[in-house]
């Protein structure tokens, strides 16, 4: 089952992406995760991703797509995978359609979480990432067990640079001018799913499952 997760910054992608990823046992490739471990490991990449990523920009699609096009051929991902940050602008969703068309696949699902502007800025000021093994978890609706420390692998959990408000304000802009379209781009391809993203967070996953079948 192949699968791509769409919504604002902030929406829950990577909390259902990593939920889909184990119940269906296909990888989680998450862009943002490939770049933020690429600065944590002082690649060129990862330096090059972080002066877009700062200020809350997108990084350039040729720095993107053959990198995630790259991942997905791989072996693991034979049986398909879900991809949570990516597609994240028309070329990209052109280029991803143009790889799979290539090896005569397609997509299966585009799932939209859809949750308002409103929410979003709450939802990013709570949330903390743990930097070393990419676990998230939210001050409020998910805190550690012990403050600041990641439950799963002992490293410090912090506030995102990209989570200050102002650029989150800019991300939220860059998502509706570049990310937004791809909606109607999966819509008219007939693969566009919608779960309202404002419940609970496992309420959400549980319209995801029946969505894509237990
Ligand atoms: P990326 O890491 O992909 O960030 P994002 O898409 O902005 O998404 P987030 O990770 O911020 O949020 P999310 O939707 O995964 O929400 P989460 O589950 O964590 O990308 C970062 C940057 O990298 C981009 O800005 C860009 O610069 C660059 N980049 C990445 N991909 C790119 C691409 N393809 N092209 C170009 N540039 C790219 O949840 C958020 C918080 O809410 C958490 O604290 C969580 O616990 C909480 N939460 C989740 N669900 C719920 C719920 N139902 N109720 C209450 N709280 C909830």
């Amino acid at each position: 089952m192949k699968i791509i997760m769409l919504g604002a910054p902030g929406a829950g992608k990577g909390t259902q992406a990593k939920q889909i990823a184990d119940k269906y046992s296909i990888p989680h490739i998450s862009t943002g995760d490939i770049f933020r471990a690429n600065l944590k490991a002082g690649t060129e990449l990862g330096k090059k991703a972080k002066e877009y990523m700062d200020q809350g920009l997108l990084v350039p699609d040729e720095l993107t797509c053959d990198l995630v096009m790259d991942r997905i051929s791989q072996d693991d991902c034979k049986n398909g995978f879900v991809l949570d940050g990516f597609p994240r602008t028309i070329p990209q969703a052109e280029a991803l359609d143009a790889a799979l068309t290539k090896i005569g696949q397609k997509m299966d699902y585009a799932v939209d979480v859809d949750v308002p502007d409103e929410n979003i800025i709450n939802r990013m000021s709570g949330r903390r990432a743990c930097l070393n093994c990419g676990a998230t978890y939210h001050i409020v609706s998910i805190p550690t067990k012990v403050e600041g420390v990641c439950d799963r692998c002992g490293s410090p959990v912090v506030l995102r640079d990209d989570d200050q408000p102002e650029t989150v304000k800019k991300r939220l802009e860059v998502y509706h001018a570049q990310t937004q379209p791809l909606i109607d781009y999966y819509k008219k391809q007939n693969i566009l799913k919608s779960v309202d993203g404002t419940q609970p967070m496992e309420e959400v996953f549980r319209a995801i499952v029946e969505i894509l079948g237990a």
